[in-house]
């Protein structure tokens, strides 16, 4: 095809995917921060798997009925023929990468955390983008029920560094292979006598996905889903008993949940545990995840117990932004350096390398020419000291320090100046 002459001044970022502008960067290294350390007191490892991957993988794992693989998924042939899709989620991948790369052999539980770009083409809208980035956190190879615990915590202690304050954690048990089947015919029975009311996406996944039916967002559906068998009723003793232990844990722990009958989640791959973390002041979920004992299995491999949960990591910004984290004294330790004159340009390296091997984040603007330029652009960092370097400076191995908020000026000498910025930097 030929190519359409387009301006550069006229393309935009793709409907459903942004720029990640430095203005945010405080939010985004805040939270790489908060999980990165709740990863590492947790013991668990990075893993960063392809954006691209074929397509079966996403098909098999998290399900072809599914509106995600169904409807959002991005799938196209490459070149060379092979179908590949952009990943949707980290979970099928993750687990893919433990078959090919052998992970059980290294540790037992694997914990695996991971941080990056998810694509789905859903519909834009607040809180929900086409490009999106997830944290996700995995457990592979336990059935025991303080794994799914230590998943929802590790999540919760996260969004507690964070101070994300009022969040509301909503649990369910949707059964395993053993137990499900019976459920799957009563609720079969149930919306069969309100077919006709359903919504058409919901007569759609009566035949093909029953339990989608319980999280439809559609009024009508809503009302009929209200009066619905609930699993609760048809559990196995060891999905009560697994289900009832994490709720014991969890009150065991000071930490409240809510029940929720009717949470089943997008994805296929589930068994038993099921779980999503909203703030009281938005309506979409901040975190979600499960126990997926099957997927190793659907994906070609032998049983293998696993369960994690994954953070979306825009939605977490979101509340940030909202809840107006306060960044005062987070840039106590910035400095402005300023070179008045060619000569102390040269200077000026030894001394910013010299602060910068004590701690301090030394900015500049040492292409422009005057004083006046520099000390715009200090003014425009926020800094609260600027150091300035000039020709008698120089000859004295002394170096100015100017308080930015009051304009002023000390002449202190170089070896003495980290001491006398701790002293007055605050
Ligand atoms: P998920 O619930 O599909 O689960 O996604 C996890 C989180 O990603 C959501 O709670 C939400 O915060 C964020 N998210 C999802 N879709 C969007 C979107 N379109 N725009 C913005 N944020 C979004 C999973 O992906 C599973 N792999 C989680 C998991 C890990 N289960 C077990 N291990």
């Amino acid at each position: 095809m030929p190519r359409r002459k387009t301006k550069v001044k006229d393309i935009k970022t793709i409907k459903g995917m942004s720029d990640i502008l430095p203005k945010d960067e405080k939010y985004w290294f805040l939270f790489w921060k908060a999980a990165a350390e709740v990863a590492e007191l947790h013991g668990f490892h990075y893993i960063e798997t392809p954006i691209l991957e074929y397509a079966d993988l996403f098909e098999l794992g998290i399900g072809s009925n599914t509106d995600i693989v169904e409807k959002e998924m991005y799938t196209f042939e490459t070149k060379g023929g092979e179908r590949v899709a952009l990943r949707p989620e980290g979970t099928a991948p993750v687990m893919r990468s433990y078959v090919q790369n052998h992970l059980g052999y290294f540790m037992s539980p694997v914990k695996l955390f991971y941080n990056g770009p998810m694509f789905r083409y859903e519909n834009p809208q607040a809180g929900r983008e086409r490009e999106f980035h997830q944290w996700g956190f995995e457990i592979i190879g336990e059935y025991d029920v303080v794994y799914d615990f230590e998943i929802i915590t590790m999540i919760l202690e996260i969004f507690q560094k964070l101070k994300l304050g009022d969040l509301s954690l909503k649990v369910n048990t949707i059964g395993c292979k053993v137990c499900r089947p019976a459920y799957r015919t009563k609720l079969k029975a149930y919306y069969r006598q309100h077919k006709k009311e359903l919504c058409d996406d919901c007569k759609r996944r009566y035949e093909r996905n029953i339990f989608r039916l319980l999280d439809c967002k559609v009024p009508t559906c809503v009302e009929i889903t209200s009066k619905a068998p609930t699993i609760y009723n048809y559990l196995c003793h060891t999905c009560n008993q697994h289900f009832k232990s994490l709720l014991e844990l969890l009150e065991d722990n000071n930490i409240s949940y809510e029940p929720d009958p009717i949470l089943v989640r997008g994805l296929d791959y589930y068994n038993r545990t099921v779980f999503e973390i909203f703030h009281k002041d938005f309506n979409f979920a901040l975190a979600g995840g499960g126990r997926y004992d099957y997927l190793f299995e659907v994906i070609g491999g032998r049983p293998l117990p696993a369960v994690g949960g994954a953070i979306g990591i825009e939605r977490v910004i979101e509340v940030m932004k909202k809840l107006g984290i306060n960044w005062a004294g987070k840039n106590k330790n910035k400095l402005f350096i300023i070179a008045v004159g060619d000569q102390s340009k040269k200077h000026i390296p030894k001394i910013m390398a010299m602060l910068r091997q004590n701690g301090f984040i030394v900015l500049e603007a040492l292409g422009k020419k005057s004083l006046s330029h520099q000390l715009k652009a200090a003014d425009k960092a926020g800094v609260n000291l600027s150091l300035i370097l000039g020709q008698k400076e120089i000859f004295e191995e002394s170096i100015i320090v100017r308080n930015m908020k009051t304009g002023v000026q000390e002449t202190v000498l170089q070896k003495q100046l980290v001491d006398f910025i701790k002293k007055n930097i605050k």
